[in-house]
C-alpha cells in the first residue's frame, strides 16, 4: 500500500492506472477509520481492480471551529488498518495541498435543490457545501468507477446522489448500511471521544429509534416523532437536536411510513452524534 500526499503524485498514478484500463474504486474519509469504513473498503476492494482510501479531515465542511480541532486524526493508525485489507493508496493531502487560501475563505456554491434546507443542513449551516466541494475534487483526481459512501450520514449520501446526478460525473455511488455495534450504538469516528459512561449511555439512542418501529402501525408520524424526541430526551445526559421522519429520496416530510427514514442528531455531552433509521 503506497500513502500519497500531493495532488501531482495522485494525478500521475491515475492516470497511469487509467492507461492500463483498471477499474478504480474510492472511499472518501476523514480518517479515525473504524469497523463502519472498513464495511465500505471490503465493498470497494472486491468490486474494483485498485482500491484508493482518501483521509483528509476537510475544513471547509466544518462550521463550528472547535469541532474541526477536536475531530481525531491519526493517519498511522488509520494506514494500519488499511495495509491489512488489501487497499492499494492512500490519499492523505494537507488542506494547504487541497485549497488555495481564496477558496479555504470563500463559501462554494451548489445547488441542493432543497436537498440541504432540512436537518444538518439547518443546524450546519455551509456543511454541505464543504462536502460537495471536497467529494468533487476527489472525484476529479481520483476519476473512480465506484465511490463507496456509509448510510449513517444519509443526508450526505443524498446529497452526493444529486451532486453527480447535477453534474453529470461518470461514477456509480454505493450505499453502505449503517454498522452497529452488538448494543447497538451507530460506528463513528466521533464514538472515540466518548466515556465508557457515556458510550453507555449513548446506546439508548438506537434502542429508541428501533422501539420507535413498533408504533408506527397505531401513531401518526408526528406522534412517532414526539415520542423519540422525549424517550432520548428523558435519558441523562442525552439531548436531541433534531429528530426527523422524511422522504428517504427528497428528504421532505412525510404523512405516512412508506419510503420514509427517521434521522436523529443527539448530544451525548459535548458529542454530536447521528443515527438514522428506515420505516
Ligand atoms: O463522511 C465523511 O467522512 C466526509 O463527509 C467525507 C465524505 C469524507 C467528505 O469529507
Amino acid at each position: 500500500m503506497q500513502i500519497i500526499t500531493t495532488q501531482k503524485a495522485l494525478r500521475e498514478t491515475v492516470s497511469a492506472l487509467k492507461e492500463l484500463n483498471k477499474t478504480i474504486g474510492l472511499v472518501p474519509t476523514m480518517g479515525a477509520l473504524h469497523q463502519g469504513h472498513a464495511s465500505l473498503v471490503r465493498r470497494c476492494v472486491a468490486g474494483n481492480d485498485v482500491t484508493f482510501v482518501s483521509v483528509f479531515v476537510n475544513p471547509t465542511q466544518f462550521n463550528n471551529k472547535e469541532d474541526l480541532v477536536k475531530y481525531p486524526r491519526n493517519l498511522q493508525a488509520d494506514a494500519e488498518l488499511l495495509t491489512d485489507m488489501g487497499v492499494d493508496f492512500v490519499f492523505a493531502p494537507t488542506p494547504e495541498e487541497m485549497y488555495t487560501a481564496e477558496e479555504m475563505n470563500q463559501t462554494f456554491a451548489f445547488d441542493f435543490g432543497g436537498l440541504d434546507q432540512v436537518m444538518e443542513g439547518k443546524y450546519r449551516p455551509g456543511h454541505f457545501n464543504g462536502v460537495v466541494q471536497i467529494v468533487s475534487k476527489l472525484f476529479r483526481l481520483v476519476q473512480p468507477n465506484r465511490a463507496y459512501f456509509g448510510e449513517k450520514d444519509y443526508q450526505q449520501l443524498a446529497i452526493i446522489h444529486r451532486m453527480v446526478e447535477v453534474m453529470h460525473m461518470d461514477v456509480q455511488i454505493c450505499d453502505c448500511p449503517i454498522v452497529r455495534e452488538q448494543t447497538g450504538l451507530a460506528l463513528s469516528s466521533r464514538n472515540q471521544r466518548l466515556t465508557e459512561q457515556q458510550r453507555t449511555t449513548a446506546q439508548n439512542i438506537a434502542r429508541v429509534l428501533f422501539e420507535s418501529r413498533q408504533l408506527t402501525q397505531s401513531q401518526t408520524v408526528q406522534q412517532v416523532q414526539s415520542w423519540v424526541i422525549e424517550q432520548i430526551n428523558r435519558i441523562d445526559g442525552l439531548t436531541v437536536e433534531y429528530y426527523e421522519i422524511v422522504d428517504q429520496t427528497t428528504l421532505q416530510p412525510v404523512s405516512d411510513f412508506s419510503h420514509a427514514i427517521g434521522c436523529v442528531t443527539v448530544y451525548c455531552g459535548d458529542v454530536r452524534l447521528i443515527d438514522n433509521i428506515k420505516y
